[in-house]
């Protein structure tokens, strides 16, 4: 046999690759997770060769039936490639050839490993974009029902990270389930996208072949086949796109984890973590430090790390197939593991953050936080708010120099100021007031943080269906 064994060229070769040839090409150490999408696309290829009379019935089923063999030793971990095979393709061309000898060499006809890895990767990618999107809903529902039990705790809100307005903490806190709310959105848009087959492109041309690449998109959970063979093989948008989308996640979580950290410290003292989440010091024993909060920050840089680094291998690649594009996959899969333990991680510290209502309640009125309230009195009682806001920031300067709050002004001091400023200005001058006066839809009062809160359930539930979905071929993890 003149093809070299785990490798699917060698015909006009009167010598083999070198071993720094082999060690620089070899890909099979990183891209065998790919096996499963592999070798469903073969089965689903070995039926359109039957159809076009290019296998027998019987043919078809002795390779179906290997292959199908071959795909549960996959997943069971029995199988695995040699120190010999160049890539996935390579290796389970090998080993069905050693099972069903030259029967198996049938297989590669009409397609390439041009159209096969884009098809693979595709597969993969679609299977675990689900798996990810699942791990956010778990994060979603442990904010939604963390939100839910502080939506009528009052808290200080920031601006600047400085004391703004009052906020409930409910507020506060279902603000990062909405980011991750329209990550999700995004995964399910890009899903659709990337629901298109790059099966039948062979090398860059097509197949001369009677081949189905329709069919064969369908067997395989796409939409739809390709419409240009030479764009077929070469896109990789879908996984520029997604590494995209799975960064901002990252970004998401490093924002969450940025608060758990500041919130944690004994100078906010907002949140006791629970020890199943915390860790350690191994030199000073009252440690207990906010690793995973600490490390969702930190796992962001390598997530856009991973978006900078594909977009770099796209950026100027002459069409159609190039090698530079075997570099697609490590950035994509090191993505989803770190989302698929990062994530859960993040969960279990929000589910289990024990939150000190108390002492955030009596932040919440200082820093003057109630001046807008002032000027929103005023701005009621037919004073333009330029002036408003003047006599409001006029009350903090008299605060600050007497070492007051505002809602401890007197009726004369308030009138001094400003004779605008009637008793009935003391009413505005509470936390609960501001709270509550703040009704409308994507306000802080807790009646509208409630009725957020049911919107984002009913919100998520068609999402969550959506990826508990499994397609015949992306049952596999
Ligand atoms: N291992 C290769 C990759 O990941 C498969 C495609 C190889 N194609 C080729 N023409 N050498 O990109």
């Amino acid at each position: 046999m003149s093809t070299n064994s785990g490798k699917l060229w060698g015909g006009r070769f009167s010598s083999g690759p070198s071993e720094a040839m082999d060690a620089l090409s070899r890909s099979v150490h990183f891209d065998w997770r790919l096996a499963p999408y592999d070798l469903s696309a073969s089965i689903a290829h070995s039926e359109i060769l039957l159809a076009a009379g290019l296998l027998t019935s019987q043919e078809q089923e002795t390779i179906a039936n290997s292959l199908q063999m071959m795909r549960e030793e996959v997943l069971s971990g029995a199988l695995l490639p040699n120190s010999e095979d160049e890539d996935v393709h390579g290796a389970l061309e090998r080993i069905l050839v050693h099972r069903l000898g030259d029967l198996g060499g049938k297989l590669r006809a009409g397609r390439s490993r041009n159209d096969q890895v884009a098809t693979d990767f595709k597969m993969y990618l679609r299977a675990n974009a689900r798996h990810v999107a699942g791990e956010i809903l778990e994060l979603i529902d442990a904010l939604i029902s963390l939100s839910e039990k502080h939506a009528d705790s009052p808290s200080p809100g920031f601006t600047h990270l400085q004391h703004a307005q009052p906020v409930t903490l409910g507020h506060e806190l279902a603000k990062h389930a909405h980011a991750l709310v329209r990550d999700l959105d995004r995964i399910q848009s890009w899903d659709k996208r990337t629901a298109i087959s790059p099966l039948g492109s062979g090398a860059l041309s097509g197949s001369t072949l009677d081949l189905d690449p329709i069919r064969v998109a369908q067997v395989l959970g796409f939409e739809d086949s390709a419409a240009n063979s030479i764009d077929a093989v070469s896109d990789r948008d879908f996984a520029a796109e997604l590494a995209f989308i799975l960064a901002l996640v990252g970004v998401h979580l490093s924002r969450i984890g940025e608060e758990w950290t500041l919130f944690a410290t004994r100078e906010f003292g907002w949140v006791e973590l629970s020890d199943e989440f915390s860790t350690g010091s191994s030199i000073m024993p009252q440690k207990k430090n906010p690793d995973v909060a600490e490390l969702a920050r930190g796992k962001a840089g390598r997530l856009i790390g991973h978006v900078t680094s594909l977009l770099t291998t796209m950026k100027g690649l002459a069409f159609a197939y190039n090698r530079d594009l075997q570099e697609d996959k490590e950035p994509l899969f090191d993505s989803i593991d770190t989302l698929m333990v990062l994530l859960p991680a993040v969960t279990g510290m929000v589910a289990t953050s024990k939150f000190n209502t108390a002492k955030i309640a009596e932040s919440a009125p200082e820093g003057f936080s109630l001046a807008t309230e002032i000027a929103d009195w005023l701005v009621r009682e037919g004073v333009p708010f330029r002036s408003a806001h003047e006599v409001a920031g006029a009350c903090v300067k008299f605060c600050e120099s007497s070492g007051k709050e505002l809602s401890e002004l007197s009726s004369s001091e308030l009138a001094s100021i400003d004779k605008r400023l009637t008793p009935e200005v003391c009413n505005v001058l509470t936390v609960e007031g501001a709270l509550k006066g703040r009704l409308k839809k994507g306000g802080t009062a807790p009646e509208a943080v409630r009725q957020q809160l049911a919107a984002l359930r009913e919100r998520v539930q068609p999402i969550r269906i959506w990826s508990e979905i499994n397609v015949a071929p992306f049952q596999v993890r």
